[in-house]
């Protein structure tokens, strides 16, 4: 059974300051929310990233989460974090210069190669149904320090002679996108997701390095796996697919 969305582009919940969107957005659907809800706050100050890291929450960045109710299992609602990176990378695409933003798997969008926002998903199991979290996390203004690749922030690819970005723009955009992804989501499943993602995806075909919590792996970025697992082409020409880690070119 494909997930519902309840229509509309689903309200918003605005704060000054927050520990966490994602922690709000658990909090929420404790309390009986189902959403769709999005949480945005305009600074954080426990920000959480993947696998344990920290997410500074500078002013002027764009914090935010999506809660949603769903009818499918976690592996398929998993497949929103492409659903999301898709979502920003079009809400940068019209304040950059054409075929700058381009995607990283699993979820992070980059700007000119470098980092500028990263997903993170939660899903729990409430008295309400199956919940899930799809926290975006979005460099406006400022490119925070402590993540070990490169980054950097919208603002300083806006190009010459166009209006400066706030996070409240890329918010609506981003809502918007998020919404037309997931109906197609919702109707088709995950093959024109997986499609368009690939479309723009960044090392198709290059080799690349993934490290695994415990061990590097090292081969050729093949595509995705229909589960949006990463496909590695080793070096005898075995496809091994991983579902976590972290990729770096080269
Ligand atoms: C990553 O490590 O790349 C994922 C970062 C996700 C950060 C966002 S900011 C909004 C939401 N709230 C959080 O605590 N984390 C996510």
């Amino acid at each position: 059974m494909r997930p519902s969305r309840g229509g509309g582009l689903g309200d918003v919940r605005l704060y000054d300051t927050i520990d966490s969107t994602n922690d709000e957005a658990r909090r929420l659907s404790e309390g009986g929310e189902t959403g769709p809800l999005w949480v945005r706050s305009l600074e954080q100050t426990k920000g959480r990233g993947r696998r344990g890291r920290t997410w500074l929450g500078e002013p002027g960045n764009l914090f935010t989460t999506g809660l949603f109710t769903l009818s499918c299992g976690p592996a398929e609602a998993a497949n929103l974090s492409f659903v999301a990176a898709l979502a920003v990378a079009e809400a940068i695409d019209p304040h950059v210069a054409q075929g700058a933003v381009s995607l990283k798997w699993p979820n992070d969008v980059l700007i000119a190669g470098k980092k500028t926002s990263g997903i993170l998903l939660e899903s729990w199991q409430g008295p309400y149904g199956f919940h899930l979290a799809v926290g975006i996390g979005v460099n406006v203004r400022t490119s925070p320090d402590g993540i070990d690749q490169p980054i950097t922030c919208v603002t300083d690819h806006v190009l010459t002679g166009m209006p400066q970005v706030s996070a409240e723009i890329l918010f609506e955009g981003l809502r918007a996108r998020f919404h037309d992804w997931f109906d197609i989501w919702a109707k088709l499943g995950f093959a024109p997701i997986a499609g368009a993602w690939l479309a723009r995806a960044s090392g198709v075909g290059q080799p690349i390095i993934v490290r695994l919590p415990h061990e590097t792996l090292e081969g050729r970025f093949h595509g995705l796996a229909p589960s949006g697992a990463l496909q590695l082409e080793q070096p005898d020409g075995t496809i091994h697919e991983v579902t976590a880690g972290d990729v770096f070119f080269g």
